[in-house]
């Protein structure tokens, strides 16, 4: 599904009511709401939305256990840590209970950081443990999550969390794997501006060439998978025209 929305203010208010909506649903079934939050830019005025409009919305944050997809291999005071970035703008303003955060501890070595999250996802939900929802953004390289062109972590089919070293920038990342996301019961992508356009484009209408675009792995097996545009990001979809 593709929702376009006006603006950027538009689209993130879309997002979560969404998110609020993916909350009440999990709530309902079992009792607790798991979610991996994306990293980046884009994300954080969702996530400042949130602290604000939570409650409001319905959403009891000591219900909400929160996953990161993908983390810098910094530690978690670092400027460039998606873990920080999502503490100071929603985590710490609502309180989150110490316990119902769950970080990919990017202060270890590659490897281990990503043996430790797999391990702990699987104790917090057992072997065929699946998020009731995944947020994602898209680099204008087409990359998702920590899931980089050509990159390693591309061709892992096991296993939840990976280590995967980055050429492009030189360096080491921790993510989801595909299938871990593709297991989700809801993925939504965050997409804004017109830097995207055209490798959204080619993501969306273009031929099936996930190494070079991983963002077109996302395809999850039984969820549901939303992406929220903007106009600057949808101008170029044929069906935007
Ligand atoms: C990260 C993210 C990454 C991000 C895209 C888009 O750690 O950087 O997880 O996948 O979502 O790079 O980033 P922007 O939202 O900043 O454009």
């Amino acid at each position: 599904m593709i929702r376009i929305h006006d603006s950027q203010a538009a689209l993130m208010q879309a997002a979560a009511e969404y998110f609020a909506a993916c909350y009440q649903v999990a709530v309902e079934a079992h009792g607790r709401f798991s979610v991996a939050l994306a990293g980046g830019s884009t994300p954080r005025a969702l996530y400042v939305l949130l602290a604000r409009d939570g409650a409001a919305l319905g959403i009891d944050w000591a219900k909400v256990h929160f996953f990161w997809g993908d983390e810098r291999c910094v530690p978690p005071d670092h400027t460039d840590s998606n873990y920080r970035m999502a503490f100071e703008a929603l985590l710490q303003p609502v309180n989150v209970p110490e316990a119902n955060i769950h970080r990919m501890r990017g202060e270890l070595a590659p490897a281990e950081a990503a043996a430790a999250y797999d391990h702990a996802l699987r104790v917090f939900g057992g072997a065929d443990f699946h998020f009731d929802l995944v947020l994602l953004g898209m680099g204008d390289d087409g990359h998702t999550a920590s899931l980089f062109p050509h990159t390693a972590a591309l061709n892992v089919t096991e296993g939840l969390a990976v280590e995967n070293y980055v050429p492009r920038m030189d360096t080491w990342r921790i993510t989801l794997t595909a299938p871990a996301i593709n297991r989700a019961a809801h993925v939504a992508f965050l997409v804004t501006g017109n830097a995207k356009a055209d490798v959204l484009k080619a993501v969306l209408e273009g031929p099936a060439n996930p190494a070079e675009l991983p963002s077109q792995m996302i395809r999850p097996t039984q969820g549901e998978l939303v992406w929220f545009l903007d106009d600057a990001a949808a101008t170029a979809l044929s069906q935007h025209l």
